[in-house]
């Protein structure tokens, strides 16, 4: 027993190797030798130089943008008179975030205060005052009986609302013209927490007179961050007419790819300009569009409070900010000629399937291949000694 152990210790200091059969074939050769191009092109043309397989990769960005507006417009309507729109009036909200709203076009309902008013026909639903009635037009008797007056004039009813109720039509020209002109100045931080790298998108080599002067665009500007309004709109195929009188909304992408293995001034973003609510071929014009209200509340002298009622159309922005970075790495070096070295394996394979089973001579080649050995139990126990020789 003990003889038995020594014995297989000892031939774990052995070293096999395997004994290798040529096989004078000269189009299996070919094939394997082309298989083993194949193989080494596709290693190196696109494992390593075209997906980088010898870089670490890091796909979560980490990141911070700023945005800033700059213009001013006026407006004037028979409602409210000559009006002074400037950035902390249109820019919603105004602390200056990645998502934004500029006013370009809206309906002021000036001076509302609380109390009675007949309805305004088209716009019934907007403003019963019974809860859980499901009252059209059609029920106006309904109504008659649970609030007390309908006026006659205007053919509807009374209700107890902020008076006068909005009735004005949306402008079909953009009140804000000048919106197309405002410039909106995004500053975007970026930073790779497992390389430690961090950049912003205002670069080291941005002066303060170039980024006055300067505004983005894809040839002549590429790395300037101020934008116009009007361009980011053009560049998404739409106008900006369409977009200021009815609303829309716009995404402004920060594309961060970056190769750490070059230097730090190769890595920069790259912005692409899309429109976020539309749906292509689609020509339902009930979803398109983007607007809401809001309301400024005031105090008169005799201390009641009034409102003006704003329905504002305009564009939002969504400034969506993604990347990824790689650096050279041991561990997926190996990984990659690891995985090269394996698909080498199954070039043997496939040469010998058909090198033993395809050719004409396959008997011939797998009886030299395949030695059949029998050996008689007797001949095997006084063998093992000879070992230790
Ligand atoms: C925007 O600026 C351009 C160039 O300065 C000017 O031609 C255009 O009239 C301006 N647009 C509006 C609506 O004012």
């Amino acid at each position: 027993m003990a003889q038995t152990w020594g014995n297989f210790l000892f031939s774990l200091l052995d070293y096999k190797t395997e004994k290798f059969v040529i096989a004078k074939n000269k189009k299996v050769g070919v094939l394997f030798r082309l298989f083993q191009l194949g193989v080494i092109g596709y290693l190196i043309g696109w494992v390593f130089l075209w997906k980088k397989g010898y870089q670490e990769t890091e796909e979560v960005i980490q990141s911070s943008v700023i945005t800033k507006l700059k213009g001013v417009d006026f407006t004037n309507s028979s409602q409210s008179g000559l009006q002074l729109w400037g950035a902390e009036d249109y820019v919603i909200p105004p602390q200056g975030d990645r998502v934004f709203f500029i006013v370009t076009n809206y309906v002021v309902t000036p001076n509302q205060k609380l109390g009675y008013c007949p309805e305004v026909r088209d716009r019934l639903l907007f403003y019963f005052v019974i809860p859980n009635t499901n009252y059209a037009t059609k029920n106006m008797r309904h109504l008659l009986e649970r609030t007390g007056r309908c006026i006659n004039d205007t053919g509807t009813c009374e209700i107890h609302a902020w008076c006068p109720v909005e009735h004005g039509q949306t402008p079909s020209e953009p009140m804000l013209a000048k919106a197309e002109n405002f410039t909106i100045y995004v500053k975007n931080f970026i930073k790779f927490p497992k390389f430690a790298f961090s950049k912003s998108n205002v670069l080291p080599t941005t002066n303060s007179t170039y980024l006055k002067m300067c505004r983005y665009d894809k040839d002549h500007h590429p790395y300037c961050p101020i934008f116009l309004v009007g361009d980011v709109i053009n560049w998404t195929g739409y106008s900006f007419q369409d977009l200021a009188t009815k609303g829309g909304s716009i995404g402004v992408g920060i594309e961060w790819n970056c190769d750490l293995d070059k230097d730090e001034s190769q890595c920069n973003p790259e912005y692409s300009f899309t429109r976020l609510d539309s749906v292509k071929n689609s020509q339902n014009s009930a979803i398109s569009g983007y607007n809401f209200r809001f309301a400024r509340y005031y105090n008169d002298v005799a201390g009641q409070t009034y409102r003006n009622l704003f329905k504002v159309y305009g564009i939002r922005f969504d400034i969506l900010v993604n990347g990824k970075a790689g650096r050279f790495s041991i561990i997926p070096t190996v990984i990659s000629i690891g995985s090269g070295l394996a698909l080498m394996g199954a070039g043997v394979f496939v040469c010998d399937m058909i090198l033993l089973y395809m050719m004409s001579k396959s008997s011939f080649y797998r009886e030299t291949k395949f030695e059949t050995v029998r050996v008689s139990l007797q001949t095997l126990i006084p063998a093992a000694p000879q070992t230790f020789m």
